[in-house]
């Protein structure tokens, strides 16, 4: 028998105890033991809950208990996560994790304190919710380099976005609407302005270096200036807008970057809709590959939670490996990076963007007010420098080739 506590008993705590209950027959099999959880760590008590008896309110009673091997941690945030994740792991228990935030903060700095004390530091839940992404970067795509991971990694951002697109609603109303469904955070920043998914492509960008890329280093933009009127140019020239992230290893330096991007109907990322997340691999043997379905949600984000929970118990006294040292990666400068874009202007710019911009593609969807029009490939700061030039714009999208 596995014993096993759980750090905070929120939405992923209680699916990660109604996941081990649900589909104990399964994963008893699959984990070659029993696991059962010992303890539920909560400020809280839960009166009436079949797993009461279970809540302790004081941490070093877990950590004491010799009995208790894997820790799974859904508290979230960095406090007070960081110092019990570590304290666990210091101590040989294995700690499993749902905490991006966390992961991307200390992640190389926690696996390693796991493998100098022979047990695991594990995060499949971290990046795309119920998708094995992380395991497949880990153990499948081990022949490969991957040199390009495309993500579409927040699922209220998507919703809002497929909701603009489907039902021409503008911004704040759809908002609005996901928070009474209980789509989006009351405070929904961290999502909004693209913070959730900056640290979910840090955490993929390190497992595909292999060394450490910083969430502070990457370029991050939100959807908050996404409108209406842009959804209309976008269904003219036949593409979306999603809030992409994305890495590239090029020989130009590493590229990593959170924005909204129109892309076509032909990219694989384009009918990934609602709440859905997707991962595009590019890898130099394989080619492309896709890892798709429900990036959050309590038992999507448990079921991986448990997964990993799995692997501790079939690995008991070994590490498993993980490349993610903690040598930084130097992030290229967004600046660098060379693509299309899409830009709204005043109708009166119209000459002077002709004049500046040289060849262009006019986009029209009967705005008198203004001008669309998609520019040659060009440097986000040749881009910068031409617009300027121009006046500046209403809004710039970049487009994804
Ligand atoms: N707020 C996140 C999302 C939850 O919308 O994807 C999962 O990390």
């Amino acid at each position: 028998m596995i014993q096993i506590a759980v750090l905070g008993y929120g939405t992923v705590g209680s699916g990660v105890v109604e996941v081990i209950e649900t589909n104990k027959t399964d994963i008893n099999k699959k984990a070659a033991e029993d696991l059962s959880v010992k303890y539920i760590l909560d400020l809280r008590d839960f009166p009436g809950d079949p797993y009461e008896s279970k809540v302790v309110h004081d941490y070093s009673v877990i950590l004491n208990d010799p009995e208790v091997k894997i820790i799974c941690e859904t508290m979230g945030g960095t406090k007070p996560a960081y110092d019990f994740t570590k304290q666990a792991l210091l101590l040989g228990k294995s700690v499993c994790t749902s905490n991006k935030e966390l992961v991307a903060a200390h992640g190389p700095e926690l696996i390693k304190i796991a493998k100098e004390n022979h047990c695991n530091y594990l995060f499949e839940a971290s990046v795309g919710g119920g998708i094995p992404i992380i395991r497949p970067i880990n153990y499948s795509l081990t022949a490969e380099h991957i040199d390009s991971i495309t993500g579409i990694l927040n699922g209220t951002t998507n919703y809002i976005l497929t909701k603009m697109d489907r039902e021409g609603a503008d911004f704040e109303d759809v908002l609005k609407e996901a928070q009474e469904k209980g789509y989006a955070e009351r405070n929904p920043e961290a999502d909004v302005e693209g913070y959730d998914a900056c640290r979910k492509i840090a955490i993929l960008s390190s497992l595909m270096s292999g060394r450490n890329v910083s969430y502070e280093d990457i370029y991050t933009e939100g959807i908050t200036k996404i409108t209406s009127a842009d959804f209309k140019y976008a269904k003219q020239m036949n593409k979306s807008i999603k809030l992409l992230a994305l890495s590239r290893d090029t020989q130009d330096g590493f590229f990593a970057m959170v924005a909204p991007f129109l892309i076509s109907r032909e990219h694989p990322l384009y009918s990934v809709n609602d709440v859905f997340n997707a991962v595009y691999v590019h890898g130099n043997m394989l080619g492309d590959s896709m890892y798709y379905g429900r990036g959050a949600g309590k038992l999507p984000t448990a079921s991986a939670v448990v997964s990993d929970v799995v692997d501790c118990a079939r690995h008991q006294g070994k590490t498993i490996m993980c490349f993610w040292d903690e040598e930084k990666v130097e992030v290229a400068d967004v600046t660098s990076a060379r693509r299309k874009f899409f830009v709204r202007i005043a109708a009166d710019q119209r000459e002077a963007a002709m004049a500046v911009f040289g060849a262009m593609a006019e986009v029209n969807v009967g705005l008198m007010k203004e001008f669309g029009f998609m520019t040659q490939e060009m440097t986000e700061k040749e881009f910068n420098e031409k617009i300027e030039k121009t006046g500046g714009c209403i809004n710039r999208i970049r487009i994804m080739a």
